[in-house]
């Protein structure tokens, strides 16, 4: 049968299912190759005909299973080249949405950051899950104190929790022991609250100076916060109240002038004209005990990013920060 060489060798050069497929055909359709053989099976003499219909079963089983093998290559192949070239790059940029700057909660994250890197702080993340030591106990909020409720922290059991706030980064940083300190330290934290103005996940920007005794005190921490609140919001006035947070003494809490009545009164600042913005204070030496830390001085102050981004932008539900409804997104 010359033929036979000839079609095999078709075959293993074929390099397309179609092609492959008229090959097929022409050894098995109605006037193919093989067709041809069996029919002329009947002009064979009845001695060798047995002998000639064996052969010619061997061939075409031999054939079939051939195509069947290249049939499988050449698909998974064809296969491989469409998933390859209609492969959709989410990432890519797409025009006909409207440009964006960024979410403003990064928005304002950035600007924070700016401002801070360029006072000399440095960057410095922990872990969000947390150990009580670091979150708690090293803070001087002893066992009992009302933060540790499990209403307002979420425990995975009796040691470790989602961290509430971003102070056990100065806690791991003072344990390093390498002075002086100066970072600031951005990052999502974790309490059981959800209404308008709070969220059970949110951003704080936490702030350590720490130097030897002496070397750092409550007006220099004055001065950082009056020039950082007027790089944040412009022409406002500022004004320092006595608070307490166990970590801190003296502790303050720092009000703003309100950004929407400019002290005028409103219900945004309940009629007070003020607007709480963060906690700050010298560093308890009850803190630079637990890590170890003698004759040294040093500031830290907390904010939460959620609200200077609400204050910057007039947005009064924070939970909208979250829905990412392109809206409120698109104004960005
Ligand atoms: N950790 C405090 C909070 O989450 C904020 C704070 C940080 C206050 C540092 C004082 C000093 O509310």
């Amino acid at each position: 049968m010359e033929w036979l060489n000839e079609i095999l060798n078709e075959i293993s050069k074929c390099s397309q299912t179609k092609d492959l497929e008229l090959l097929r055909l022409k050894v098995f359709g109605k006037k193919g190759l093989l067709t041809n053989e069996f029919s002329n099976l009947k002009n064979i003499s009845d001695d060798s005909k047995k002998q000639v219909a064996k052969e010619l079963n061997d061939i075409k089983q031999k054939i079939e299973s051939i195509l069947t093998t290249k049939k499988s290559e050449l698909e998974e192949f064809e296969l491989n080249q469409k998933i390859e070239s209609q492969k959709i790059d989410v990432s890519l940029f797409n025009s006909s949405l409207s440009p964006m700057y960024g979410h403003p909660i990064n928005i304002i994250f950035d600007k924070i950051i700016d401002y801070f890197v360029g006072m000399d702080f440095s960057l410095k993340y922990g872990p969000l899950v947390e150990d009580d030591f670091h979150s708690f106990e090293a803070l001087n909020l002893p066992k009992f104190h009302p933060a540790r409720d499990m209403q307002d922290t979420f425990y995975f059991n009796d040691s470790m929790l989602l961290r509430p706030h971003t102070s056990p980064v100065q806690i791991r940083t003072m344990e390093e022991g390498k002075l002086p300190i100066r970072i600031i330290s951005p990052g999502a934290v974790f309490r059981r609250d959800y209404d308008m103005t709070h969220s059970p996940m949110f951003h704080q920007v936490e702030a350590l100076v720490v130097d030897k005794d002496k070397e750092v005190n409550f007006a220099n921490l004055k001065y950082i916060l009056e020039d950082f609140l007027t790089y944040m919001f412009g022409d406002i006035k500022i004004r320092f109240r006595s608070s307490f947070f166990p970590f801190t003494e003296p502790s303050a809490e720092v009000d703003i002038s309100c950004v929407f009545c400019k002290g005028a009164g409103c219900r945004v600042c309940s009629n007070t004209g003020w607007l709480e913005v963060l906690g700050c204070g010298v560093v308890d030496n009850n803190v630079f005990k637990a890590v170890g830390l003698k004759d040294v001085s040093g500031y830290a102050f907390g904010l939460g990013v959620e609200r200077f981004a609400m204050l910057s932008y007039g947005v009064n539900d924070l939970r909208s920060f979250f829905e990412t409804d392109l809206r409120l997104l698109e104004q960005f």
